[in-house]
């Protein structure tokens, strides 16, 4: 089997190639958030002008050509409505032009499944933080078998806060990675810290870092944001591991590539017995292979839908998705 991964949700277009579990391939192009991050249309015309070339990419990085396609994943959502639609057109042409099965993907599964797999972490509580969400999450069987949600955020993703950020301290590019590099070496001021149980927010400490670069050095201001939003996190899902008895902590999502979340996780889950467990950076940030591999295994166990019935859904959350597997 050679199933071939569409991942269209924003500014990334991905498409990965997976065969019995294995990478073959996971081609990308970015649009370029600039300084005004993203603005959907402008994206979703990129991807248009890039599909043939992004799939045939992959193909040849794979060895292969369409005919070796056995079966499609693309991602259904969440995400912005003009990229998921490249995505599920392409992939729904590419279904009825080669008759093979079709099957939509929830983008956070994705994220989370390609981690566990490449990991191998076997039941882990999940902190999966990226720009769009940040969820703590582990697999319960009832009333079917699914990605229940302990905790989440009750306003934006913690990728999010760290994009706003970069923008708002003029950092090129606008990632969290250059809010990173700006931390190095800065001293810690006190900040909102918010967090309710096993949910957060991010906002508060927003708009109080946002204010605070004013008059302070922006160093301080970044490295304290960011050790005060990954505190946050590493208490919520400490509580969510002590409730749970799960000792295996599964980190993903874009935020992921973060060394300083990794680390705080590391300590936290030291004195509890457990450990961290992650994917490399190319299936932590979004990409293709990561919808491969979830659709190989939803194709390996029945699941696939009508090309017709094939949609997107801009707030699909990962606990309506089914694990069969
Ligand atoms: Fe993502």
């Amino acid at each position: 089997m050679a199933v071939i991964g569409i991942e269209s949700s924003a500014h990334t277009l991905g498409v990965g190639i997976a065969d019995k579990g294995k990478v073959l391939a996971n081609e990308k192009m970015m649009y370029d958030v600039g300084t005004t991050g993203i603005i959907p249309a402008k994206a979703a015309e990129q991807h248009i002008e890039n599909i043939g070339s992004v799939i045939g990419a992959a193909l040849s990085k794979a060895g292969m050509d369409k005919s070796g396609i056995t079966g499609i994943g693309y991602t259904k959502g969440p995400g912005l409505g003009p990229c998921l639609r490249v995505g599920q057109l392409a992939a729904k042409t590419l279904s009825m032009e080669l008759k093979v099965p079709i099957v939509p993907v929830n983008h956070a599964i994705g994220h989370i499944e390609v981690a566990r797999h490449v990991s191998g972490a076997k039941d882990p509580i999940v902190l999966y933080v990226s720009g769009g969400n940040s969820q703590i999450l582990g697999i319960i069987n009832e009333p079917f078998r699914h990605y229940h949600v302990f905790g989440e955020t009750f306003d934006i993703g913690v990728g999010n806060m760290l994009d706003s950020f970069a923008r708002a301290a003029k950092l090129n590019p606008a990632w969290g990675s250059s809010v990173a590099k700006l931390a190095e070496g800065g001293k810690y001021i006190q900040m909102p810290y918010t967090v309710k149980g096993m949910d957060f927010t991010f906002t508060g400490l927003l708009t109080n870092a946002v204010k605070m670069l004013e008059a302070n050095d922006p160093r301080d201001v970044a490295y304290s944001m960011q050790e005060t939003a990954f505190a946050m996190l590493c208490e919520a899902i400490e509580r969510a591991m002590l409730l749970t008895k799960k000792r295996e902590v599964l980190l993903s999502g874009g935020v992921a590539q973060s060394k300083r979340l990794k680390e705080m996780l590391e300590i936290m889950t030291a004195t509890h017995n457990g450990a961290v467990y992650a994917a490399p950076n190319e299936f932590n940030a979004d990409n293709g292979a990561m919808i491969a591999i979830v659709a190989e295994k939803m194709l390996d166990t029945g699941m696939q839908k009508k090309p017709e019935d094939c949609d997107i859904n801009q707030k699909y959350r990962a606990d309506a998705a089914e694990i069969r597997w």
